[in-house]
């Protein structure tokens, strides 16, 4: 059995090498003042923005935002999990590292209380589905959907009723915490009250590659309203974070190592389709473009991908951003099976069958060179010089991986000299200067997958949250805080950062490392934590000055509720909506009262 990796070897660790040694070893850094600075190799840059404070023990770029501690470093700059990054620092540090014995501890972020949460109403949703009059509504959306009642079972779809009777159910349960309820992301509450997160819509649980239920994808019945997302998924958080998973990978993956291969498409229903043509080995990416840690995910269990998303234009422009993410992790070879007619695979398959569906991905799947040769061809004219020139330039870019692959670098130059008239010889030449070029580049430059860094908004009201957060992270606010305030953080980032610096604080007894707290941070948000730790602004202890803070935010908080209710008058209005606009001037009305009690 693997374990956790203790505490006291990864201080051991932290203690004994120095993160300006290591990062060295990446980055040449000169000393300036208290701190060593040389070229972030996250990004290109002519002027030193990556510091590295070596007593804190952490890094920072002021220019994107990365920051970190030694190990966050390591994942960033080599795709590493954290294990991996730990073994490899603890190599540069020549202390003994037995990495096997930690190797596939995998982290449950679900806590149990939680997971019962989840679980009930998943039950409550497919129950309403298959045995109420209120989920006839939906059945007959996925019957006409030609979803059949063994796939419903298989994926255990329901559907959210639109009366409050969740949350009526989850109050109701006598073995299910009031706190667990309301971290499981199913309710949600105004000042005033508590209703059903999702409603109206038909419920896809969703699960993580473990098979723990994470939170929902919750599809429209009647998307085309305005102001109304065709998917509702859960809320962001610790638990439910898109960019960690992806859907289907739980059922998929023993199919995937014994296929040797994972089908990746965009959409839940693609999934559930393909599922039910007999094509088991898919998962679906929930339409956002790829990070590090579902690279690794998916490496784990196979090295080589299909990608069949949408047949039109945006799918075939994820199609080519896709496999610039893809290529960035090594021995992952990615084929495409393009769709033709602009359908995507679930329309695909209801209109042509499930075998057509799975021989065009089996049969029909093409090399990422070739989709490129063909989709970079649409909507020019070769016979235009201009066209031509850059449509060669484009293509030499992006086939520079083929330098390790002398065959299928013949073979597709070879095409590409056809297709162009252009000599062999002359698109060789070429190659060999673009590889050069981008060798002399990739020295400085890392190329990798990074997880995006969370854009911070710089507006008052998020300004305000990251100097509280500082503050609290430089002071000890904690009790009174909660006794005062009650404080949530409106930015759940920022409050997902708070609560696990709470606990850390409260688990060290006061004796905080700041470097060591990132150790238990989800890896999304080390560089955001780290960055507002490095805010230049004093550490005052005046409450009062937290007080003004305090103020500051919830009275922005409050004008942000004005505004989306106010939105929500105006569309029920429009709507002719009478008795949801009955209830949204109400509560337009209470709110403003609030406001107006603040102000005087
Ligand atoms: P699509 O817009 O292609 O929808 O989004 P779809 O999968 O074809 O949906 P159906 O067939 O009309 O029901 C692809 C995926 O992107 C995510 C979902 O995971 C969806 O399946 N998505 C899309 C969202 O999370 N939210 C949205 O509002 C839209
Ligand atoms: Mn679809």
């Amino acid at each position: 059995m693997s374990q956790r990796i203790p505490k006291d070897l990864i201080d051991d660790i932290h203690q004994r090498v120095n993160i300006v040694d290591i990062i060295g070893k990446y980055v040449h850094l000169k000393k300036q003042g208290a701190n060593y600075f040389g070229l972030c190799p996250f990004q290109a840059e002519k002027t030193p923005s990556l510091s590295v404070n070596e007593h804190k023990k952490i890094f920072h770029c002021f220019s994107c935002g990365r920051g970190g501690n030694v190990f966050n470093f390591i994942m960033m700059i080599d795709n590493l999990s954290f294990v991996d990054a730990v073994a490899k620092v603890a190599e540069f540090g020549g202390i003994p590292f037995d990495s096997y014995r930690y190797q596939n501890h995998s982290v449950k972020t679900v806590n149990v209380a939680v997971q019962k949460v989840l679980t009930f109403s998943q039950a409550f949703y497919h129950h309403v589905l298959e045995h109420t009059e209120i989920g006839d509504v939906a059945l007959n959306y996925l019957k006409q959907r030609d979803i059949l009642p063994k796939t419903m079972e298989t994926f255990q779809l329901g559907y959210a009723p639109d009366n409050n009777l969740l949350t009526e159910s989850l109050q109701a349960a006598s073995d299910l915490s009031p706190d667990a309820i309301k971290e499981s992301n199913v309710i949600t509450s105004t000042e005033t009250k508590t209703y059903d997160y999702f409603k109206d819509r038909v419920m896809i649980p969703i699960n993580d590659e473990n098979g723990d239920l994470v939170g929902f994808g919750g599809r429209s019945l009647h998307f085309n309203l305005a102001n109304e997302p065709k998917y509702l998924n859960s809320k962001q958080s610790k638990i439910f974070n898109k960019g960690n998973l992806l859907y289907n990978l739980n059922r998929a993956k023993s199919e995937i190592v014994q296929s040797h291969e994972a089908v990746l498409l965009e959409g839940y229903f693609d999934v559930i389709s393909a599922w039910q043509a007999g094509l088991k080995n898919t998962v679906a990416s929930m339409g956002t473009s790829f990070t590090a840690k579902q690279l690794r995910l998916l490496n784990k269990f196979t090295n080589r991908l299909i990608l069949v998303y949408d047949g039109d234009a945006p799918g075939k422009a994820a199609i080519d951003k896709a496999i610039d993410n893809l290529s960035k992790q090594k021995n992952l070879e990615v084929l495409v099976a393009p769709i033709p007619g602009g359908l995507d695979p679930d329309e695909y398959i209801k209109k042509y069958g499930g075998d057509s569906f799975k021989k065009l991905v089996q049969k029909e799947r093409i090399s990422k060179y070739r989709f490129r040769l063909d989709y970079y061809q649409e909507n020019i004219d070769l016979k235009n010089e201009q066209d031509l020139l850059n449509f060669v330039r484009r293509i030499l870019s992006k086939f520079s991986d083929l330098k390790n692959d002398s065959l299928q670098r013949e073979v597709y130059l070879k095409e590409l000299s056809q297709i162009t008239g252009i000599s062999l010889i002359n698109l060789q030449n070429q190659f060999n200067q673009q590889v050069a070029k981008e060798n002399h580049i990739n020295q400085r430059l890392i190329k990798n997958d990074l997880a995006p860094v969370k854009k911070q908004i710089d507006n008052r009201f998020e300004r305000a949250q990251r100097e509280l957060l500082f503050l609290a992270f430089n002071n000890d606010l904690f009790s009174w805080l909660d006794e005062e305030y009650h404080w949530t953080f409106p930015n759940s980032d920022y409050e997902v950062i708070f609560e696990l610096f709470k606990q850390y604080y409260e688990d060290n007894q006061g004796q905080v490392r700041f470097y060591e707290f990132l150790n238990i941070l989800p890896s999304d948000l080390v560089s955001l934590a780290t960055s507002i730790n490095e805010l230049d602004r004093p550490t005052t202890t005046d409450k009062k000055e937290v007080a003004g803070l305090i103020t500051v935010i919830k009275k922005e908080e409050l004008n942000n509720k004005i505004k989306k209710m106010q939105d929500k008058v105006n569309l029920y209005q429009k709507l002719g909506q009478k008795s949801q606009l009955d209830e949204s001037v109400k509560q337009l009305i209470k709110l403003i009262r609030i406001k107006q009690q603040e102000v005087s």
